[in-house]
């Protein structure tokens, strides 16, 4: 299929997980896919896996100087940007009474900061009419005891959508959000949980669902892809949750 033939897609934190899964759907799709992360095996793990076809930039998008190197590179290398999926995202689980300043400063950094100017200093790169996708979470409108700085900077992005909407409406930029629910990537092995809790959570999450499982990212990478695609043309501003009806049902 050559839903996004020939355009150009970057994709923050594209080693991995959702992103991964997405660039590899995008570059099916006829896209030539730009991936970001920090991890620089990662970063040649996937770019081995896409093939010469794919680009591989090493970035941390809480530096905005990285960014801007990252949207440079993106920008000039094959005529502007068509689609930015903003998804580069971290998730350390810590309670209320041991957040520390450092830890909120990181999530923040990553999660809102990095969106924000992944976003803005894409800005002079992004073609007419592109669509930019923002991975929130189906936190943003839960409260869960162990993630209250990054269920913030989650609501924070979903309501940037919004903003940048309007913002960019006279340059026919579309801005949307895509919030999973618990899906099954490496990013569950690091919110620094104990295994045995992480297991409980799991299971309440899935009792909860009415899919009864967890999601695969493959399943987001679809959603992704019709966000990014004109089949969405007349989605603007919009959330598309994707979690098994855990939020809905
Ligand atoms: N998995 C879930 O259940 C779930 C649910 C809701 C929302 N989400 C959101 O989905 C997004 C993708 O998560 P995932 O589950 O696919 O996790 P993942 O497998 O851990 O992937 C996260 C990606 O983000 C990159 N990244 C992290 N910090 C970065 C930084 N400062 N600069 C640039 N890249 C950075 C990682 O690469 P490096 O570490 O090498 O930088 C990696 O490529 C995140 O925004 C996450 O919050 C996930």
């Amino acid at each position: 299929m050559d839903r996004l033939k020939d355009k150009i897609a970057v994709i923050t934190g594209g080693t991995s997980g959702i992103g991964l899964a997405t660039a590899r759907l995008f570059q099916a799709e006829g896209a030539h896919v730009v991936v970001a992360g920090r991890n620089r095996d990662a970063l040649d793990r996937a770019a081995s896996e896409l093939g010469g076809e794919a680009t591989a930039i090493q970035a941390d998008v809480s530096r905005i100087e990285d960014v801007d190197r990252l949207m440079h590179a993106a920008g000039t290398t094959h005529g502007g940007i068509d689609v930015l999926f903003v998804n580069a995202g971290i998730a350390p689980f810590v309670a209320v009474e041991d957040v520390t300043e450092e830890h909120f400063d990181e999530v923040i950094g990553v999660n809102l900061k990095g969106a924000f100017f992944s976003v803005q200093r894409a800005l002079p790169y992004l073609n007419e009419g592109a669509s930019v996708i923002l991975t929130s979470s189906v936190v943003n409108t839960m409260g869960l005891p162990m993630a209250s700085v990054y269920s913030a900077s989650k609501a924070a992005v979903r309501s940037l959508a919004r903003s940048l909407s309007a913002a960019l409406a006279d340059r026919r930029i579309r801005v949307n959000v895509l919030s999973p629910g618990l899906i099954e990537t490496p990013l569950l092995g690091k919110t620094g949980l104990p295994k045995e809790m992480l297991e409980g959570f799991t299971e309440q999450i899935v009792e909860r669902a009415p899919v009864g499982r967890v999601g695969r990212p493959e399943e987001m990478a679809s959603v992704a892809l019709f966000l990014a695609s004109d089949a969405s043309s007349y989605v603007v501003g919009s959330e598309f949750t994707a979690d098994g009806g855990l939020t809905q049902v």
